[in-house]
């Protein structure tokens, strides 16, 4: 049976990458978008070259979007066996330094409405959904800057960087993949966390080594790990990284 997965950010860099990715596993892919003119975009995008893919609009911090579309996966396809929580904003002045003492608290709330707070409403809302899967995996698309390893690691080059709003909220992210997997231990569903590494897309600017292709890798592969894949771990390529 075709799988259904549902990918959140689809309509451009790692989000709309890790969208096709999956649609050339044989998946049938909803694209998240809020923007319905982009959202439609990507969708064209991937239909164009025979790809299996469905827009959905989904701002992940608005409830009634959240209402909408697990209603719409629950009445048309009865189940979800990906969540990939991709969307996130960067909303911190820029990336260098140590903004702690001085981030607004606006910041602090805007980014953790998306990137922390919508997607925990999205993942409880469609939890229903993937408890109906043979083999529910959701993937939170993390990132080293979540880590408190790395932030407590002066040899590491993200040390210096120290973006307090989006750092934050990674670090939320990566407890509700911990606490998420240990919920979850006695089903078949499987919770991970993603770092796409550093990658050219809005986020992570047209300085990084990496396209948004490579970007999406690991988040794929954490989405098609079978029954003996991990649960509850935050990976890069296969590598285990510091929480
Ligand atoms: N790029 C990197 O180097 C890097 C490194 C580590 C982790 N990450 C993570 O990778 C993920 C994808 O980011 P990216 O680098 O591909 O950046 P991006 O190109 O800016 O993509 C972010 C996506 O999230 C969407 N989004 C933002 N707020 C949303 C909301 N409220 N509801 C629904 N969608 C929303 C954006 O939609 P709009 O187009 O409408 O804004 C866009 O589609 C993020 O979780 C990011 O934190 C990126």
């Amino acid at each position: 049976m075709t799988k259904i997965a549902l990918v959140t950010g689809a309509n451009k860099g790692i989000g709309f990458e890790t969208a096709k990715q999956l649609t050339q596993h044989n998946i049938k892919v909803l694209l998240g978008a809020r923007n319905e003119t982009e959202g439609k975009k990507a969708e064209e995008a991937l239909r164009a070259l025979s790809l299996d893919a469905t827009y959905v609009k989904l701002d992940i911090s608005n409830s009634a979007d959240i209402e909408n579309v697990k209603n719409y996966i629950e009445s048309e396809y009865g189940v979800l066996d990906i969540l990939v929580n991709n969307a996130a904003v960067f909303l911190d002045s820029d990336w260098f330094g140590n903004n702690t003492e001085t981030v607004p608290l606006q910041t602090l709330r805007d980014t953790f409405d998306i990137n922390y707070f919508g997607t925990v409403e999205l993942t409880q809302a469609l939890l229903p959904a993937i408890k109906k899967s043979e083999a529910g995996r959701i993937v939170n698309i993390s990132s080293v800057s979540g880590s408190f390893g790395v932030h407590l690691d002066e040899s590491h080059w993200l040390y210096a960087l120290k973006p307090y709003a989006y750092s934050a909220s990674k670090t939320a992210l990566n407890q509700f993949t911990v606490f998420l997997a240990n919920a979850l231990r006695d089903t078949k569903i499987k919770v991970n966390a993603a770092n796409p590494g550093w990658v050219k897309t809005s986020i992570g600017s047209d300085q990084a080594p990496l396209t948004p292709e490579e970007g999406a890798k690991t988040g794929v592969q954490l989405a098609l790990i079978d029954e003996n894949g991990p649960s509850g771990t935050f990976s890069q390529s296969g590598e285990i990284l510091s929480w």
